[in-house]
């Protein structure tokens, strides 16, 4: 017998079951497959006829032929309100530490608890009186949540124009208590409570228009805001072979990156490394408040005992929770590591459904599904004028680093930045591993465009040299290309590499990277009067190291101004300037 709003199990296949139903189902419902007395939340991914296909978001062991199905009529959707931020959720936004809790050390299936906690009061302050017009986005008031002021917003699903009727007074509420009430010239009434949920495969549109993101996100990583900057509101990946340090340059880039909220992704590529994200990252300072960067991140993250198709809920819920962030006017950074977690993810459900394959078994809509998600990045300015911005940074992790794969392809076509991490550069230490030769970006640098070019070529002749001397020998090369070799290796240790877990160099300020660019110029410019290459060598050694004392001190500190003229004086003693 099917009723209502139930179905039948006619199929499983590893995690896909498919579903036969009398009435009417959508694409992306929620349903719950029972499973003795648990309840297993799927989602609809194909119709057919009187037939649904459903990912399980969990192992199906258990599940059998003929069980029903209950199917919801919503979405897969996240709770939007304040105490979002500190979270750490699972890709259905489970908070963790609740689970743990509830369930212990191994997660038990079919447990689905609030995201958010409904007891706490928040310091609500209206904005809105009765009589007000307002339209889905609009603010209703605030509360402050850690250091920002968490704007409320009339629900974004809202249609049309409509009238507040009542509003609380200022105070303290819960999430679920009512804060205002609406009604609209067709009769109909909204209550509005602080939490609002939004289908997360839906991007949020209440804003009045996208702009092209033109400003460089400092992150303070010189070799990205030089070199391969990103935007505001940009986007950019950073592939890399397992090991090559992509989770590294993702963690220094959100501890230093100038932007409000960090909302990080993590399909952990090693059973392990979900475990010490959780275990580290709370514990990264933040620089900017001198607290710890959870209180401004929110970490959303797969537990090795979820199946794939979680991985895709993942990527969906925390741009969703960036879309929200975005609605108060912040600027939020979405790291994504790996992506190609989640496309694997989409490759067996593909499998599944048994659908036509692409290239390595990859669905054929495998690059509609990546250029969608991040096209929900953005620099956007909403309806009352301010903006925000999302800036999308994926990492994806090609086996044995081979780019030319589906995935780092589909992902390449749609960003702003390729920041290509190489297993050489990483081998030789040389961190951030990201390849000077073979990355590139669409975003305006900090450093005159004329002045990289240069610096480019240096490193690309340099480079050439090398590979030459290694054919011919040091003495088969000129004292000229000597020369031009070790000053593409001098940008390189001094400028492109730079100690992630050095509290100075770890991070370089705007103002800094152009100071000692200009110095680096200077160098690269400079023409030595050097005969021999042993004198060549060992001038560039001892340059070079005073650069890298150099990079450990305080910018503009007394020590740094002395060393400054150390350098100063090497540089002038081996030119004919
Ligand atoms: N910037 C860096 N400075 C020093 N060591 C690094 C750096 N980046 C990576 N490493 C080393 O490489 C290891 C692997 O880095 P990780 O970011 O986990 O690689 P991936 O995520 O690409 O697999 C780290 O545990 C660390 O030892
Ligand atoms: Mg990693």
């Amino acid at each position: 017998m099917i009723d209502n709003n139930r179905g039948r199990i006619v199929g499983i296949n590893g995690n896909m079951l498919t579903v036969e139903f009398d009435t009417f189902v959508t694409q992306n419902e929620v349903a719950y497959a029972i499973a003795g007395d648990k309840k297993l939340k799927c989602e609809v991914i194909r119709v057919r006829g009187n037939n649904a296909d459903m990912q399980v978001y969990e192992s199906t062991n258990g599940l059998k032929i003929g069980e029903a199905v209950e199917f919801t009529d919503e979405l897969l959707s996240v709770d939007l309100a304040p105490g979002l931020l500190k979270m750490v959720f699972d890709g259905l936004q489970n908070p963790l530490d609740k689970l743990a809790e509830h369930s212990g050390f191994f997660l038990e299936k079919g447990v689905y608890l609030k995201p958010l906690d409904e007891k706490v009061k928040w310091d609500f302050t209206p904005l809105l009186k009765p009589g007000d017009k307002v339209i889905a986005g609009d603010y209703v008031g605030h509360v402050p949540e850690g250091v920002y002021t968490h704007y409320i917003s009339f629900p974004f699903a809202a249609l049309g124009t409509w009238e507040i009727t009542t509003v609380a007074k200022p105070g303290k509420y819960t999430i679920i208590e009512t804060i205002a009430t609406a009604k609209n010239d067709k009769g109909e009434t909204k209550e509005i409570t602080m939490l609002q949920k939004w289908p997360v495969k839906v991007p949020i549109t209440s804003y009045k228009e996208k702009l092209l993101p033109e400003k460089t996100l400092i992150t303070q990583q010189r070799i990205i805001d030089s070199f391969f900057p990103v935007a505001t509101g940009g986007t950019f990946c950073t592939p890399g072979p397992f090991g090559a340090g992509k989770t590294v340059l993702q963690h220094a880039i959100s501890q230093h990156a100038q932007v409000d909220i960090v909302i990080i992704a993590a399909c952990g590529e090693r059973a392990g490394e979900v475990v010490e994200i959780l275990r580290e990252f709370p514990h990264l300072e933040d620089p900017k408040t001198g607290k710890t960067l959870i209180e401004r991140s929110i970490i959303i993250c797969n537990t090795s005992s979820m199946p794939v198709a979680a991985r895709e809920a993942s990527v969906y819920t925390a741009v969703t929770l960036a879309e929200y962030y975005r609605q108060m006017g912040l600027n939020t950074l979405l790291l994504a590591d790996s992506t190609s977690r989640w496309a694997q993810a989409m490759r067996e459900m593909s499998g599944r459904l048994e659908e036509i394959p692409g290239e390595e078994g990859f669905p054929a809509y495998l690059e509609s599904l990546i250029a969608s998600f991040y096209e929900r990045a953005g620099l956007f300015k909403l309806n009352n004028g301010k903006t925000g911005s999302i800036t999308i940074g994926g990492a994806v992790s090609p086996a044995g680093g081979n780019f030319e794969e589906p995935v780092t392809q589909a992902t390449l076509k749609v960003v702003g930045a390729f920041l290509g991490l190489s297993r050489e550069r990483a081998d030789a230490r040389r961190y951030p591993s990201i390849h000077p030769l073979d990355s590139w970006s669409h975003y305006p640098s900090i450093i005159p465009k004329k002045q990289i070019e240069n610096a480019q070529s240096v490193l690309r002749r340099g480079n050439e040299i090398s590979q030459m001397m290694n054919v011919v020998g040091e003495e088969g090369t000129t004292i000229s290309d000597f020369i031009i070799y070790l000053k593409s290796e001098f940008i390189d240790s001094v400028y492109l590499q730079q100690n992630t877990f050095d509290k100075v160099d770890g991070a370089t300020d705007e103002e800094r990277q152009k100071y000692v660019f200009e110095k680096v110029v200077k160098i690269l410019d400079a023409k030595f009067k050097f005969q021999k290459k042993e004198e060549t060598r060992k001038f560039f050694a001892e340059l070079r190291q005073l650069f890298i004392d150099w990079n450990y001190l305080k910018f503009n500190t007394e020590d740094f101004k002395a060393l400054e003229v150390s350098i100063d004086k090497k540089i002038k003693e081996s030119t004919n300037a």
